[in-house]
């Protein structure tokens, strides 16, 4: 089955909102291809005049989090459906930074991923292994328990509006990027593992991106990858020329 490609840009703690509205308008206005999704993902502040300002264009907006809760005395925070009200599409859960900075759990990454669901929001699970956990041979069981986790009490038809982003954690903002073996087969074991919980079908059509440290130059090796189904970019993508060289590069 094939799978669309996406190339997603996480802006993290990044860019006023003013730069974020410049930015997207400049990758939707040097967006020179529909064969693939496009989304971008700015902090909550700019989320609802980046979303307008692309209303016109294929360009897609997602949230970097969300609360599990859709309203109440949650001061701080955001709900899924006060993201898709400001046109939100797709959320991000678990990201490793919420996991290292903000205790992120499996448990708290189901009721999120759940949230999303329910607000009719594509939740993107972010999974992946710490630097430390790789060289004590750790990959597959951490990367298992995450799946396991952000997923426990998922329906296989749930599986349809669900992306798996793996970031190895040690990739991250480092310029380290995971070889293309490394990628081709971590994402091999991520699918081989949603086929087993689930079935073959949702494996096949499960989209599975890649995060850490793409830029132009290694982004054609990594999805040329046939497991690897996109790429989710953290620094490259605050650039409109390094991130559209990513999107060409695919
Ligand atoms: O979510 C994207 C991310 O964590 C990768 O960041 O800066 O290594 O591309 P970066």
């Amino acid at each position: 089955m094939s799978r669309k490609l996406m190339i997603a840009g996480n802006w993290k703690l990044h860019l006023t909102v003013e730069e974020a509205v410049a930015l997207a308008n400049a990758i939707a206005s040097g967006l020179s291809r529909d064969d693939l999704d496009v989304l971008l993902i700015p902090g909550f502040l700019a989320l609802e005049p980046v979303a307008l300002s692309l209303s016109t264009s294929p360009v897609l907006v997602g949230g970097q989090n969300l609360f599990w809760e859709d309203q109440g005395a949650y001061t701080g925070e955001v709900s899924g459906p006060q993201l898709k009200a400001a046109g939100a599409r797709y959320v991000l859960v678990g990201h490793s930074e919420r996991r290292q900075y903000f205790g992120e759990s499996e448990r708290t990454c189901c009721l999120r991923l759940n949230a999303a669901l329910k607000a009719g929001l594509r939740p993107i699970l972010c999974v992946g292994e710490t630097q430390a956990e790789r060289e004590a041979g750790r990959t597959e069981g951490v990367l298992e328990s995450q799946l396991a986790g952000g997923l426990a009490g998922l329906e296989a038809a749930q599986m349809a509006s669900v992306t798996v982003a793996y970031e190895p954690v040690w990739a991250i903002g480092t310029g380290l990027t995971a070889t293309e073996e490394q990628a081709a087969e971590a994402h091999a074991h991520i699918r081989a593992w949603i086929g087993s919980r689930f079935d073959k079908g949702v494996a096949n059509s499960t989209r599975i991106l890649y995060g850490g440290s793409v830029n132009p130059a290694n982004a054609a090796g990594l999805l040329n990858q046939p497991e690897v189904d996109g790429a989710l970019v953290g620094g490259a993508s605050l650039k409109a020329e390094s991130f559209l060289g990513i999107i060409q590069a695919a």
